[in-house]
């Protein structure tokens, strides 16, 4: 084989490489799960979740149009989103008012910032913030919204990012006769907050370990470093559970690899023992 065509074959194949990463990187999967616990009352069994997660700025279709119809074809009784919307780095925040102007007539949409939002100008953070409340979203910032379902009561914390995480945030706002939502960017914290008596937490952050290796799992995540153990998926502590989002869009490192963007939807169930 002379030089130039084994050099078109490597070019050919560089485009192959990079056509499948493009359209990888802007397809969206949905992940459904199903979470049982005796917490989950006869009133909000099959009760429906949708979590996003770390959008980053990114649209799926003009207008996000794609990812709304994916979302909205769950039926989903709440929306979640757990940060990073828009990227620190170009903090456009264009996509995410598209983005929650829909969702907000599909359900009630709960918010709590990413690190990336807590690391914008002042002036630039408040004006998402009250954008975002224009548009109907509820921002939990250290605070909880209480709604009846049924007989039930659910219970939904909220904390905007924070490097740490301490019981004590969220030990006046629990309520023990409810079911208890937690919303926290981080993820690596899972443990902390089964054990602060959350039912169920919610959290980005680590985009699924960003390239996600057959048998192993995700590479790297901020704060877990190489291979962490809290990049996507559901964890269980007893009757507990966190839901990690393997995220939307991408920051730092622009491209993901067999780690496409995410939906996640979460189904509560009651737990006959
Ligand atoms: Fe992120």
């Amino acid at each position: 084989m002379n030089r130039k065509r084994a050099l078109c074959i490597f070019a050919a194949a560089a485009a192959i490489a990079a056509a499948g990463l493009n359209a990888e990187n802007n397809m969206l999967t949905l992940s459904e799960y199903v979470f049982e616990s005796p917490k989950v009352s006869d009133s909000l069994d099959g009760f429906k979740i949708v979590h996003l997660s770390d959008l980053h700025g990114k649209r799926f279709g003009r207008g996000n149009s794609r990812l709304v119809g994916l979302v909205n074809a769950q039926r989903p009784d709440i929306i979640l989103i757990t940060g990073d919307l828009v990227d620190g780095r170009h903090p456009d925040p264009q996509a995410a008012y598209e983005l929650v102007s829909q969702l907000t007539l599909i359900a009630d949409v709960y918010y709590v910032t990413g690190n990336h939002e807590e690391n914008l100008p002042t002036l630039t953070y408040n004006h998402l913030l009250s954008e975002l409340s224009a548009r109907g979203v509820h921002l939990l910032d250290g605070r909880a919204e209480r709604f009846e379902v049924g007989s039930s009561e659910v219970n939904i914390i909220g904390m905007f990012d924070k490097k740490d995480f301490y019981a004590s945030q969220v030990s006046e706002l629990l309520r023990p006769n409810g079911f208890n939502i937690l919303l926290n960017h981080r993820p690596q914290f899972a443990p902390d907050y089964a054990a602060a008596g959350i039912d169920l937490s919610f959290c980005g952050h680590a985009h699924g370990g960003q390239f996600r290796i057959p048998f192993v799992g995700g590479l790297i995540a901020p704060d877990q470093l190489f291979f962490p153990t809290y990049s996507e998926g559901i964890h269980r502590f007893g009757d507990r559970a966190t839901v990690i989002s393997r995220g939307l869009g991408n920051s730092l490192i622009p491209v993901r690899i067999n780690n496409p963007p995410e939906v996640v939807s979460v189904t509560l169930r009651k737990e006959f023992r």
